[in-house]
């Protein structure tokens, strides 16, 4: 009872209430809530810790220089991805952004694994992404396969909108870009059309990745792998930030 009026009363001081759960307030914290609290701590974030890092990922986090490079990977899934683009990236810093707590962990885990210090990963509602990042503190930014809410009244679930897209511009350094996957025609079209009047600039845009030169070097997430044994095609769009 105590414990639901202490979460009722952090939930109404919020600007906007988080619609998944926080954290402190899981009645039956599982062993991935344990570990992200835990074990983890000094590599994961909860919702209440992760905004704290804002403007200060570089030097207190990673404890490197203002120049380093600073990615990010929204949606990170189990982490496949993640753990590549960290360990073929060494001289960059990566934070995972990630609202389930099996991922979150089986993404952290990956990297940890090998040795590496240079990823993150923080359960928070990428929505809200200018509560964890800074004006221009980040470089790249990686939405792989966000849920594509496919029917008509479920589009204003979609992470891809004009206000979404101002808001990762106005954290995004110059030069820096924002690649896009997914296996959806509709979210593909929706998406790029957002970008076409946003103030990025388009770099490249395919319908059929994986037959097109810009498959060279792509890496194929476990969403991606599902979708094409399925056969379906893989859209992709890069922007840049000038
Ligand atoms: C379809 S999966 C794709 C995972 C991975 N990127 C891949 O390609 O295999 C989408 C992931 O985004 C996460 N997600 C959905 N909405 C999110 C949000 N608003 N903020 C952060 N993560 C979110 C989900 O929990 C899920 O793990």
């Amino acid at each position: 009872m105590r414990l639901a009026l202490v979460c009722q009363g952090m939930q109404e001081n919020q600007e906007r209430v988080f619609s998944f759960g926080r954290t402190s307030c899981l009645p039956k914290p599982n062993q991935y809530v344990k570990m992200l609290v835990g074990e983890y701590r000094d590599f994961a974030f909860d919702e209440s810790r992760a905004p704290q890092n804002r403007g200060l990922w570089r030097q207190e986090i990673f404890k490197t220089d203002a120049n380093c490079p600073l990615d990010l990977e929204i949606g990170t899934g189990n982490g496949f991805h993640f753990g590549h683009y960290a360990s073929k990236n060494k001289d960059r810093c990566l934070v995972g952004i990630e609202l389930k707590f099996k991922p979150l962990i089986q993404s952290i885990r990956r990297p940890l694994r090998v040795g590496l210090k240079n990823a993150r990963i923080v359960r928070f509602d990428a929505k809200e992404i200018e509560k964890l990042f800074a004006d221009q503190e980040l470089n790249n930014v990686m939405i792989h396969f966000p849920d594509p809410w496919e029917l008509g009244p479920q589009w204003k679930h979609r992470l891809i909108s004009d206000e979404f897209l101002k808001k990762i511009h106005s954290i995004q350094r110059s030069g820096s870009f924002v690649e896009f996957k997914t296996d959806s025609a509709n979210y593909f079209r929706w998406t790029l059309e957002r970008f076409v009047r946003s103030e990025y600039q388009i770099e490249c845009v395919t319908t059929h990745l994986h037959q097109s030169r810009l498959v060279q070097g792509n890496f194929v997430t476990a969403f991606e792998d599902i979708f094409m044994r399925k056969g379906l095609r893989i859209h992709y769009i890069k922007v840049i930030k000038n």
